[in-house]
């Protein structure tokens, strides 16, 4: 029995912060049943295709292991049989812009009454303030939420990072949330409102820089590149590859030069000695302006010369085995071309190649929350109302006339 079996979902979610909640959701065992607009569908199945009419990897790497009911909740008769989902489900999780669900009648009171168990998620992109009815996507919650403004460089733009801390990141606060709310309704006996903004769940990633802000009104922040020698404002400025936490740490290049051939090197205080030692600069080790941490706090830079002209002689994987050895932290920069031939993630299933019926085989991400008494096997996501027809009988309870008339109604 996987961990959330007997748990079913009601997923009204698209693009990609709410689906990646309720994929993890599916992929613990819950039963997540997604309502798609009939004829289009999640907007996702048609964006970035590399396959003409095939469901793109947008959507088939953000919805496996779920159902697909097509269903036009404007419609009466589509309100009818959604009305019928909520009474028999037990999370309902959405991300439109703010009010789409209340302009079609199903506000969180209205909600809460046809089922006083259910947990009610919603995903936007700010939380209440003047921008609530904002729309937002990925790049505006990382501009929004302290990402952008201190990522890059001193003298560049505000930069915004590839990872999806605003979509992805915010997915899974929704899926603690419900989780949580899940774990409280075993007491309670209610539902309650959950509710993620981006923007929360972006400034909660960045919480190091919130520290630093603070630390900056007591004097400079000596771990940036901007110490001693650059200008500090009254803002945490971009600080580079300086690391976010108490240990000096930088990007140096490696060999044979091309463009992922770097790795990232952290000096920890007691890594300095076997450091030098393994670049052959043993007369730093005592050394009485590089010996200590404090010593070396002004001339990071400096270090990180010294560390990259013995990594520039070799590849970052011989870095990685040779600086291991003497447990110095490190991480050679993975590309995604290295990461899906990396059989490793293959083993543990975080990375898993699916079959699909359109596409044939995909790689795709696993779960990264591996529960020893419930595996996830990652299945493919379903194609456009596949599962129309049995959600409404074996979960609606529709006999074939009622499905034909609301196919007839154009609810379906
Ligand atoms: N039947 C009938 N109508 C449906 C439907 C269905 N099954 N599913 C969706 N719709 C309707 C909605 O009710 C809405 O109609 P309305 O505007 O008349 O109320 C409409 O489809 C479109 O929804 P919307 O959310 O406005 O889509 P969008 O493409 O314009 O905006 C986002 C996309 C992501 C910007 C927006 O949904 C948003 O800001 N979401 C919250 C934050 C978020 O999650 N962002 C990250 C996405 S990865």
């Amino acid at each position: 029995m996987k961990a959330l079996e007997g748990v079913r979902i009601l997923d009204m979610t698209h693009v990609q912060s709410g689906p990646t909640c309720t994929q993890l959701l599916a992929w613990f065992g819950a039963d997540v049943i997604k309502v798609e607009r009939p004829g289009t569908g999640d907007i996702t199945r048609q964006q970035l295709r590399d396959i003409k009419d095939v469901d793109s990897l947008y959507f088939t790497m953000l919805n496996a292991n779920k159902r697909s009911i097509t269903l036009d909740t404007k419609t009466d008769e589509g309100k009818a049989i959604f009305t019928k989902l909520i009474e028999t489900c037990d999370v309902l999780v959405e991300n439109f812009a703010p009010g789409a669900l209340d302009r079609m009648g199903f506000t969180w009171e209205r909600i809460h009454t046809i089922n006083p168990r259910i947990i009610y998620a919603s995903i936007k992109g700010f939380g209440a303030g003047p921008y609530f009815d904002c729309k937002v996507y990925e790049n505006v919650a990382q501009c929004t939420g302290g990402s952008a403004s201190t990522t890059g460089f001193d003298d560049g733009p505000p930069m915004v990072t590839a990872s999806q801390i605003g979509d992805s990141g915010t997915g899974l606060n929704a899926a603690l949330g419900i989780v949580t709310a899940l774990f409280h309704r075993e007491k309670s006996g209610r539902g309650q409102r959950v509710e993620c903004a981006m923007q929360d769940g972006v400034l909660n990633l960045c919480r190091v820089k919130l520290r630093d802000q603070q630390r900056l009104q007591r004097g400079p922040l000596k771990e940036y590149p901007q110490f001693p020698n650059g200008e500090f404002g009254t803002s945490v400025p971009r600080a580079g590859h300086a690391s976010g936490g108490g240990q000096p740490g930088w990007m140096v290049r490696c060999a044979p030069g091309g463009p992922d051939d770097y790795i990232y090197v952290i000096i920890q205080p007691q890594g300095w000695a076997p450091l030098m030692e393994t670049i052959g600069r043993p007369e730093l080790i005592t050394a009485p302006h590089w010996a200590t941490p404090e010593a070396r706090l002004s001339k990071l830079d400096q270090c990180f010369e010294i560390v990259e002209a013995w990594t520039l002689t070799k590849t970052k994987f011989e870095v990685m085995e040779i600086f291991n050895q003497h447990d110095i932290p490190c991480g050679p920069i993975l590309s995604m071309e290295e990461l899906a031939a990396e059989q490793t993630l293959r083993a543990t299933g975080t990375v898993v190649e699916v079959d699909h019926p359109k596409r044939g085989k995909y790689l795709t991400v696993g779960n990264p929350i591996k529960l020893s008494d419930s595996p996830t096997e990652v299945k493919r996501s379903p194609l456009l109302g596949e599962h129309t027809e049995e959600i409404l009988k074996d979960v609606v309870g529709y006999t074939d006339s009622q499905i034909k008339a609301a196919r007839e109604a154009g609810a379906l």
